[in-house]
């Protein structure tokens, strides 16, 4: 075989992402409620699509299906997979937690342990019980000490995990939940969007603290959903993409920056701003219609040292792209990013790919597909795309 000319350094973890709602199967939450409701089945309608395609269900079957994902990860040639705990299956009612599931989310880290693949557990990717829900959720104070019981429910149960993260893109969630209403509890109020990220803010702070007072060891993070912004040029386009880097790539990782041991890195999004509008080339475009611009990765990774001096994972990058014509180019192109990043001193330390197998994507249903695997909708059979060889070649060698 060739020689691999940009090699990574020893101990780079490869791997790849998911999250319990999109992939499990068989939850009841906020998420799926509002799935079913008569609402959102009358605008599907109305757009012409189908409401099945739209409710989470059966999603990947992942709940029975653990082992094969764990096959799924050994064929990339995996050393770490970020998955996430779903808070319903957990505590289904308030204070009850079920003894079974969380011995069963136990046995899943054990099991990847002795595969050799370092479980990066996610403790919220965004949905929340019925009962919380029905109690306000994230809009309320309260949500902080629960957050907190829960989270220490978890940890204490697995007391052999290394890297926690608490939550996943609290911006992504917050915006879309409480200022642009679009998901679920479909809020349109700045009050409540600055109230929810500051109980997130208060959230991880306190989980911060619980879980190094159980284990010191531990390395606690957050994923965070950092963007390239670039200014089109002239004054007015560099103070707008300032403002834009304060409030959406730093304003949450500052007031936790005491408070992380490592930061996660969800990179998707590149906006070259051009007096308050976007003005990206698109030369190439995912199935979602979001550019593909790998070199923001860069970018991203440079501006995060330069403020935070820690650790970096990417706990998430992929795309849209059900006849994988374009992932292993995206791929490669966004390696090559990040090597340009190491040879540079940043510390990056692993890359998992968003997604590992076809999933559940929000509001956009089973329309879009993320995997490296494909997922069959009846029969749940994974099959390899054809860039997992890439992946895994690359995995396998630590190299490009
Ligand atoms: C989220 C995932 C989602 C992915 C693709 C990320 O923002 O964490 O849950 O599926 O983007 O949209």
């Amino acid at each position: 075989m060739a020689e691999k000319s940009l090699s990574f350094p020893n101990g780079f973890l490869w791997g790849a992402a998911t999250s319990s709602y999109q992939i499990e199967g068989g939850i009841e939450n906020d998420w799926s409620k509002w799935e079913k409701s008569a609402s959102r089945i009358r605008d599907l309608k109305r757009r012409g699509l189908h409401p099945t395609d739209f409710q989470s269900g059966k999603a990947a079957n992942s709940w029975e299906m653990m082992e094969e994902d764990i096959e799924c990860l050994k064929k990339i040639n995996a050393t770490a997979y970020r998955f996430s705990i779903e808070w319903a299956r957990v505590e289904p009612q308030e204070g009850k937690f079920d003894e079974a599931v969380l011995k069963k989310y136990t046995h899943f880290v054990k099991r990847l342990q002795e595969e050799g693949i370092e479980p990066f557990v996610t403790l919220w990717h965004w949905p929340v019980p019925l009962w919380l829900h029905k109690k306000g959720g994230w809009a309320k104070p309260m949500i902080v000490d629960y957050f907190k019981k829960y989270s220490e429910r978890i940890v204490r149960t697995m007391p052999d995990v290394t890297f926690w993260i608490t939550l996943n893109e609290p911006n992504i969630f917050v915006g879309d939940s409480f200022l642009t209403g679009k998901w679920p509890p479909q809020k349109k109020n700045l009050f409540a969007y600055y109230r929810v990220l500051c109980h997130m803010v208060c959230a991880h702070r306190k989980v911060y603290d619980m879980i190094k007072n159980i284990n010191s060891q531990t390395q606690i993070g957050i994923a965070s959903p950092n963007i390239y912004f670039e200014a089109a040029g002239g004054f007015i386009n560099r103070l707008l993409k300032a403002g834009a880097d304060w409030w959406w790539n730093h304003w949450f990782l500052d007031r936790i920056k005491d408070k992380q041991d490592f930061i996660g890195l969800n990179f998707y999004f590149h906006n070259l701003i051009n007096y308050g509008f976007t003005k990206n080339k698109n030369e190439r475009v995912s199935d979602f219609g979001w550019e593909l611009y790998p070199k923001g990765m860069y970018y991203v990774l440079k501006d995060l040292e330069k403020r935070y001096h820690k650790p970096i994972y990417i706990t998430e990058n992929g795309l849209a792209d059900e006849k994988d014509t374009q992932r292993a180019w995206y791929i490669m192109e966004i390696l090559k990013n990040i090597h340009r990043a190491l040879s540079e001193g940043i510390d990056v330390r692993g890359y998992m790919h968003w997604s590992l197998i076809d999933n559940f994507e929000w509001a956009e249903g089973f329309t879009k597909k993320f995997g490296l695997f494909e997922v069959d909708r009846k029969t749940f059979e994974r099959r390899p795309r054809s860039s997992v060889k890439v992946f895994a070649e690359i995995a396998k060698h630590n190299a490009l």
